[in-house]
């Protein structure tokens, strides 16, 4: 160990990073060995050219910006159903999964534990992670093959995330079916570029980012494991999303008829102002625009028609070829990191924990977009897809979600003839859940017409 520490040492001091050993003196064997691999896990010149980077105005002003050409949901029925036909044959033969990202720590939401515990649905309070898994169970149902589920996980939440799924017995899903993964995660550095401890023996570190799935995907094996299944496309979408319409056929399809290696779902900005991603043409090459890096004159130019020139609102849904993940993790996996500052908690050289001014780093997916050969835009209708619980109150809030599904589940009951009351502002009188297994589309919902009721007169639950 001596020889390591030495050379080590050598690399710290002349990185200025020997900080990191100020408690080597009172560790204990164990401890010293995974310091060592700790710090020899981090790449020091990479995190020199962060900082500087840190310290210059990171906003990259893009030189062209142009809207990305797109598929619109709905506009074209015919060119829909043949998508959805090659979209529904590839769940028949298990060849799409599902994968969540669900690594974040869910600050925002101030939830304690992991995100998809959250109770999300208007009257039982299911978690997230159990409306994902009974949409799962309803494509089984439907198409007669388990579809496969990844979940990532970060390693902040992999233990209450995976203890979770035993405890409700996976909600019913076949175990074998379900898979884990941790996502990687990366050093934090105080503003002066300094690794930040967070304990006597261990670096700090954040999760990656979920740029970071696209590694993780490939280094956990679950990339080989969906080759040994079968499995060519996946449906990438984030934990926050209630409304998901889980593997999606007729976006899948498109993904699938195009030959897309990396395609996204967007939804027309509400307004300007909206924190939603736009998908756009970045110097040619197709990227996502951030709301906090987006310029007024960009955020607010129109048509002539007046609808913003810059709507496609990324909803974080991917439709991801499996051979682009494998290419992408061979010969060096490269995604931009961004830079967010946070206060991080670390350990002072008196051995107390306190907060400091630090700076982590991330990778985003979306960032892959350029990366693939062909890719595809799809605009897809917000009231039936998109309502994310990611605020305590306020926007994308539990309340506002559980107003959406509402909706959703009362114009399903329209379809089917069902009187549903609404108040002036259109949104149902009373809240509805309906339950996945019993319908999970207005089709399913029209098919049971005789189970319903003839109005909706209070808080009702069909299941
Ligand atoms: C994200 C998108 C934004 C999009 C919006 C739609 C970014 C930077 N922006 O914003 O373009 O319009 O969603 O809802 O992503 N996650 C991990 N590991 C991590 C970090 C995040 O798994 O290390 C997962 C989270 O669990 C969550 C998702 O990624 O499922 C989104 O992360 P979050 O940071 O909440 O993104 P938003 O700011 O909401």
């Amino acid at each position: 160990m001596n020889a390591t520490l030495e050379t080590l040492r050598k690399r710290l001091i002349a990185a200025q990073q020997d900080h990191v050993l100020m408690f080597w003196d009172s560790l204990g064997d164990t401890e010293r060995r995974s310091l060592l691999a700790d710090i020899a896990s981090v790449h020091l010149g990479q995190l020199a050219d962060l900082h500087r980077r840190s310290r210059r105005d990171s906003s990259s002003a893009p030189g062209s910006v142009q809207a990305l050409p797109q598929v619109v949901k709905g506009e074209d029925s015919q060119a829909d159903a043949a998508a959805r036909a090659v979209g529904e044959q590839l769940l028949r033969e298990g060849r799409s999964c599902a994968f969540t990202v669900a690594g974040g720590q869910g600050t925002r939401l101030g939830h304690d534990g992991p995100k998809g515990t959250f109770p999300a649905t208007p009257l039982q309070g299911k978690p997230l992670f159990q409306i994902f898994a009974e949409k799962l169970l309803v494509l089984e149902r439907r198409f007669g093959h388990p579809v496969p589920w990844y979940v990532m996980t970060s390693p902040g939440n992999h233990v209450d995330t995976t203890s979770f799924f035993q405890e409700q017995g996976y909600f019913g899903l076949q175990k074998d079916h379900v898979m884990f993964f941790q996502q990687g995660t990366m050093p934090a550095i105080d503003i002066n570029g300094r690794l930040v401890l967070e304990s006597d023996h261990a670096l700090f570190r954040s999760p990656d980012g979920h740029g970071g799935s696209l590694r993780a995907l490939s280094e956990s094996g679950a990339v080989a494991d969906m080759k040994e299944r079968g499995v060519e496309d996946i449906y990438y979408f984030q934990v926050d999303n209630p409304l998901v319409e889980m593997c999606d056929p007729t976006f899948m399809g498109y993904h699938r008829q195009q030959g897309s290696e990396f395609s996204s779902k967007a939804v027309p900005k509400r307004a300007p102002e909206e924190q939603v991603g736009i998908l756009v043409l970045k110097d040619g090459k197709p990227g996502v625009i951030e709301y906090s890096d987006l310029a007024d004159d960009l955020r607010d130019a129109r048509e002539d028609d007046g609808r913003l020139r810059f709507r496609a609102g990324n909803i974080a849904v991917h439709g991801i070829s499996r051979r682009f993940v494998e290419r992408l993790n061979q010969g060096g996996f490269a995604l931009p990191i961004h830079i967010a500052r946070k206060k991080i908690p670390a350990m002072h050289p008196d051995g107390t924990v306190g907060p400091v001014d630090g700076i982590k780093f991330e990778m985003f997916v979306f960032d892959a977009l350029p990366l693939a050969e062909k890719v595809l835009l799809m605009e897809v209708p917000r009231a039936s897809e998109f309502s994310p619980i990611k605020n305590r109150a306020g926007r994308d809030s539990p309340e506002t979600s559980w107003r959406d599904q509402s909706s959703q589940f009362a114009d399903w009951l329209e379809s089917a003839g069902v009187t549903v009351p609404r108040d002036g502002d259109g949104c149902p009188m009373h809240r509805i859940e309906i339950c996945p297994l019993f319908a999970d589309s207005a089709a399913d919902v029209r098919a049971r017409r005789a189970e319903l009721p003839a109005t909706i007169e209070a808080d009702t639950i069909i299941a």
